[in-house]
C-alpha cells in the first residue's frame, strides 16, 4: 500500500512541554498507523544557538525518550537524529543555490533571532528555513504536522521545491503542506498569559513532561486568572480560554462541561477549577514522565532506536539524493 509521506522534527534545545505534546507529538502518534512517517530530532538546527557540547547528547536522548513515552512507536515510524542522515546536508547545499539572501532576511523567525541574539547572527540562522526544507524534501513528504509558528517555514519549503522543479523541468519534489487534524492548530499559551509555552522562556509558567506532581500542582495554582466574568456568557480572556483548553485536553467531558456552565452562569471559582485541572494534569503527565525516565536510564536502547531509525530513513533519502544529483548533472561515472 502506498502511504502518504509525513515528516516532522523537534529541536533538541531543552525539555519538552505541553505545547510540544498537544501541538506536535499527539498528531505524530495519530498518524503513525496510517502514514509513512519520518520523525527526527533536529540537532543541527539546535546548533544555531551554540549549545554546550556536553548538553547535546542528553538533550537528543531526552527528546527521543519523551516522544516514545508519549506513544510514538519506533517500530512503526522512522525515529532518528537529523545528523545521522548524511543526505540532509547535501540537499541543504543544493537548495542553498536556489535560496536568496533577500527572502531569507525577511523571515520573521530570523528577524526575532537578530533581535534576541545580535552577537550571534550566523549564516546558519539565516539559512534555517533552507535546512528545514531539506529535512522535509529529502523524503519528498507531502504532509508536515507542526504548530502554527512554523507555517512561514513551510511556505518557503514549497517555494524551494517548486523552484527546483522549474529549474530542472520535472515534478521531482511535491509541495509539502502543514497538516492538522482539526481546522485549527492547537496553541498552548504560557500559564502567565504571556505568549506561547516554549522550551526555554517562562520556566515557571510552562508545564514540562518531566515535571513532578507537586511542581505541576504549584504551577497550575499560580496560573493567571481574574475576578471572573461580570455577566452571563461573557467572552473569555485568552489566559482563561487556555485553562479551559487544558481542562478539555486532560479532564472528562463532564468536568469540562461543569466548569464551562459555572463560567457562563458567573459562579465560577477559579481556585476550584485550578485544583481540578492540577489533579487531571498530574494524572496525565505522570505516566509519560515515569516512562521517559525509565527509557533514559537505558542509553543503549536509545542508541539502538536511533540507529535503526536512521537506517529506515536512509532508503528514501538516498533515493532522493541520487535523483537530485542526476537532475543537476552530477552524473559522472
Ligand atoms: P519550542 O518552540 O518549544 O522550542 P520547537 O520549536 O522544537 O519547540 O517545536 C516543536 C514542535 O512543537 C513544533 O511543531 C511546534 O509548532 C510545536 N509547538 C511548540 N510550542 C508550542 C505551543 N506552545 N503550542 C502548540 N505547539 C507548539
Ligand atoms: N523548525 C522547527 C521548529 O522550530 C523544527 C524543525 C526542523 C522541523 N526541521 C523540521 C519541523 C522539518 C518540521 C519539519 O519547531
Amino acid at each position: 500500500m502506498n502511504r502518504e509521506v509525513v515528516v516532522s522534527g523537534i529541536r533538541s534545545t531543552g525539555y519538552l512541554h505541553l505545547g510540544n505534546y498537544f501541538g506536535a507529538i499527539q498528531n505524530y502518534v495519530k498518524m503513525q498507523d496510517t502514514h509513512e512517517c519520518y520523525f527526527f530530532v533536529a540537532d543541527y538546527h539546535a546548533l544555531t544557538t551554540h549549545p554546550d557540547p556536553k548538553e547535546l547528547k542528553p538533550n537528543v536522548f531526552r527528546v527521543v525518550a519523551e516522544n516514545i513515552a508519549s506513544g510514538l512507536d519506533p517500530e512503526k515510524v522512522a525515529l532518528y537524529a537529523q545528523s545521522d542522515l548524511i543526505e540532509i546536508p547535501e540537499l541543504y547545499l543544493m537548495l542553498n543555490m536556489l535560496a536568496y539572501k533577500g527572502e531569507l532576511e525577511k523571515v520573521p523567525t530570523f528577524k526575532d533571532k537578530v533581535r534576541m541574539q545580535p552577537e550571534n547572527v550566523n549564516a546558519g540562522l539565516l539559512t534555517y528555513p533552507v535546512l528545514m526544507a531539506a529535512d522535509i524534501l529529502i523524503h519528498r513528504a507531502v504532509k508536515v504536522p507542526v504548530g502554527k509558528d512554523q507555517e512561514q517555514h513551510l511556505e518557503m519549503a514549497r517555494n524551494f521545491a517548486s523552484r527546483f522543479n522549474t529549474r530542472y523541468g520535472v515534478d521531482f519534489f511535491p509541495e509539502p503542506q502543514v497538516f492538522r487534524f482539526n481546522q485549527d492548530t492547537v496553541k498552548i499559551m504560557s500559564l502567565d498569559g504571556n505568549g506561547k509555552m516554549s522550551k526555554s522562556e517562562n520556566v515557571s509558567a510552562t508545564i514540562y513532561l518531566s515535571d513532578d506532581d507537586d511542581t505541576i500542582r504549584k504551577k497550575i495554582m499560580k496560573a493567571k486568572t481574574d475576578q471572573g466574568p461580570a455577566e452571563p456568557n461573557a467572552a473569555m480572556p485568552d489566559y482563561i480560554q487556555n485553562l479551559f483548553l487544558l481542562l478539555q485536553l486532560t479532564a472528562t467531558p463532564e468536568v469540562t462541561a461543569q466548569f464551562t456552565g459555572a463560567y457562563n452562569n458567573c459562579n465560577i471559582r477559579y481556585g476550584d477549577m485550578k485544583k481540578q485541572l492540577a489533579e487531571d494534569m498530574v494524572t496525565f503527565v505522570r505516566p509519560i514522565r515515569e516512562r521517559a525516565a525509565e527509557l533514559q536510564r537505558d542509553e543503549d536502547a536509545i542508541r539502538k532506536i536511533l540507529k535503526a531509525g536512521a537506517e529506515k530513513a536512509r532508503a528514501s533519502s538516498a533515493a532522493t539524493i541520487a535523483g537530485a544529483r542526476k537532475l543537476i548533472g552530477i552524473n559522472y561515472y
